[in-house]
């Protein structure tokens, strides 16, 4: 009934839609609407600042489809500034909630935020922001480490972070500044970083460290919002996990985007998830907010083939897109470019063109298979609503020893064997498979966003600096990171001692 509705309103637009939606007996209630999220609160630093409204109707219950794309207005306003430098977007997460994302250029001494649906304010609005509300690339660290924790509302403790750390009851810099670079630094590609009274110095050894302008980047960005400990560490830009000695003793540590059952690389947040989060609203447009605003269909209405697009960088790849060939009718599933295996067309279908991240949600079933190393696509894949069939493996960002099979996702074996009966229990079991999707997508929304990226850094970070025997130093041939300066806003920052000006 209810879309039958919506296909007649949909050309006449949104007023209209409201109209069929009162009828229908939910009509949006302006003092009732949740709005709740960090982009309410001054104090919380991040390249992309949000918030969430969820719609609720005036019997108090939430929205569960979205009640118009344009159903609330949000204006983001300095009062005492004539021009405020802020971008924002709405986002419609079609479900009933919305996210409010914005980017500010400029620091402000205070904020203002209102959220109006035809001309009423929402919930508590306006909300008002009690400066000084820094913007990104604001230098202006907040001084105590554990302040700032609270601050962004961080978790006591990160299993991951404790799992990885137990290897190293002790860190020696002394030691390590001197072994990692012999038993690695020829053959790979590290970062030797030193933080010292929270200015970062780097040397790196091995050829090919381009990559380090993603640590660089989450580095200089975490100093300007806290004073980090100092620390001295080694980053490992390539894609495999580096620390294999069996025997406890004599093991390094070494930082890695991506860990694995057989190492004992400390894991971070993988290079993609960071850059995503660091140039939301700028650089990049695939992060954890967009997808949410472009789920596809809803998932009755979604493809029940299941798809897959990606490059030939794993075997069990291979196998994916043979099979694809042999049931077609069950799995999409197609190269957009070969690299690292001779192309055999027949074998392998011809290449097909990328398709949009956000036009996989037009299938139900999304599957999860290695690359090199894990697929950094899973929480993108996660946050949107269809379910996620993911391979075992070895290999897992900070985040998948946290994931239950069966709750979050439908997990299938490493060889593939099992895959095609996975995915027939799926038909066969569809609220079920809804369920997992939903579970997935909240996992991903509570746990993958761009504060809780910042929080991990930072606590890993500091539990490391807990080990250190004795203090960082900068060393020999280390260069100073520089923050960019090319800022057009000056910024202020009211935590720094003021030059006596004269
Ligand atoms: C579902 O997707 C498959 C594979 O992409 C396609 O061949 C098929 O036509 C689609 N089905 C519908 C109903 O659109
Ligand atoms: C890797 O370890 C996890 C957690 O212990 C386990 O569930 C998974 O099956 C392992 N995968 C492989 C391929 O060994």
């Amino acid at each position: 009934m209810f879309s039958i509705w919506l296909i007649c309103c949909l050309p006449l637009g949104t007023i209209l839609l409201a109209i069929c939606k009162s009828a229908g007996g939910s009509q949006l209630s302006p003092e009732k609407s949740l709005i709740w999220g960090p982009g309410l609160r001054a104090e919380v630093v991040l390249p992309a600042r949000y918030f969430y409204v969820q719609a609720v109707d005036t019997e108090g219950n939430r929205f569960t489809v979205s009640p118009g794309e344009h159903a609330f207005q949000v204006r983001i306003t300095a009062p005492e500034e004539q021009f405020t430098r802020v971008g924002m977007q709405i986002l419609d997460r079609k479900d009933g909630s919305f996210i409010v994302r914005y980017r500010m250029y400029a620091t402000y001494q205070s904020l203002k935020i209102e959220v109006q649906t035809k001309n009423k304010h929402i919930a508590k609005s306006p909300y008002i922001l009690k400066g000084p509300v820094y913007h990104e690339n604001c230098d202006c660290p907040q001084e105590d480490v554990n302040a700032w924790l609270e601050e962004m509302s961080c978790p006591q403790s990160i299993p991951q972070i404790h799992r990885d750390l137990a290897h190293f009851p002790a860190v020696d810099p002394e030691k390590i500044a001197k072994e990692i670079p012999q038993r690695f630094g020829q053959r790979q590609s590290l970062c030797h970083y030193t933080i010292k009274d929270n200015k970062v110095y780097i040397k790196t050894h091995g050829e090919h460290v381009g990559f380090r302008i993603f640590m660089d980047a989450i580095l200089l960005s975490l100093t300007r919002k806290v004073k980090m400990p100092d620390l001295e560490f080694f980053v490992n830009l390539g894609d495999w996990p580096l620390e294999k000695k069996k025997s406890p003793q004599d093991i390094h540590p070494i930082f890695s985007w991506c860990g694995s059952n057989d190492s004992k690389d400390i894991v971070m947040p993988t290079y993609d998830l960071t850059d995503s989060v660091l140039e939301t609203m700028g650089r990049v447009s695939l992060d954890m907010m967009s997808v949410q605003a472009n789920t596809g269909p809803p998932w009755e209405e979604k493809n029940a083939t299941a798809i897959w697009r990606g490059r030939d960088s794993r075997k069990e790849r291979l196998e994916l897109v043979k099979m694809s060939r042999k049931y077609p009718d069950i799995i999409d599933a197609a190269f957009t470019n070969f690299f690292f295996f001779k192309h055999d067309e027949s074998l392998y279908g011809p290449i097909v063109k990328h398709i949009s991240f956000f036009d996989f949600f037009k299938y139900k079933y999304q599957i999860n298979i290695d690359g090199t190393v894990a697929a950094y696509r899973l929480p993108y894949l996660l946050v949107g609503n269809s379910v996620v069939l993911k391979q075992d493996s070895i290999y897992y960002e900070h985040f998948y020893n946290e994931l239950q099979p069966w709750k979050h996702y439908i997990p299938f074996k490493n060889d593939l064997s099992d895959l095609l009966e996975k995915l027939q229990w799926a038909k066969d079991h569809d609220e079920e498979a809804k369920n997992i999707a939903k579970a997935g997508q909240e996992f991903a929304r509570n746990n993958l966003m761009g504060d809780h990226m910042f929080c991990y850094y930072v606590k890993l970070f500091q539990e490391y600096s807990k080990l250190q025997l004795n203090d960082p130093k900068v060393r020999d041939g280390m260069e100073k990171v520089e923050q960019p300066d090319e800022d057009l806003f000056p910024c202020n920052c009211h935590r720094k001692k003021v030059k006596e000006e004269l």
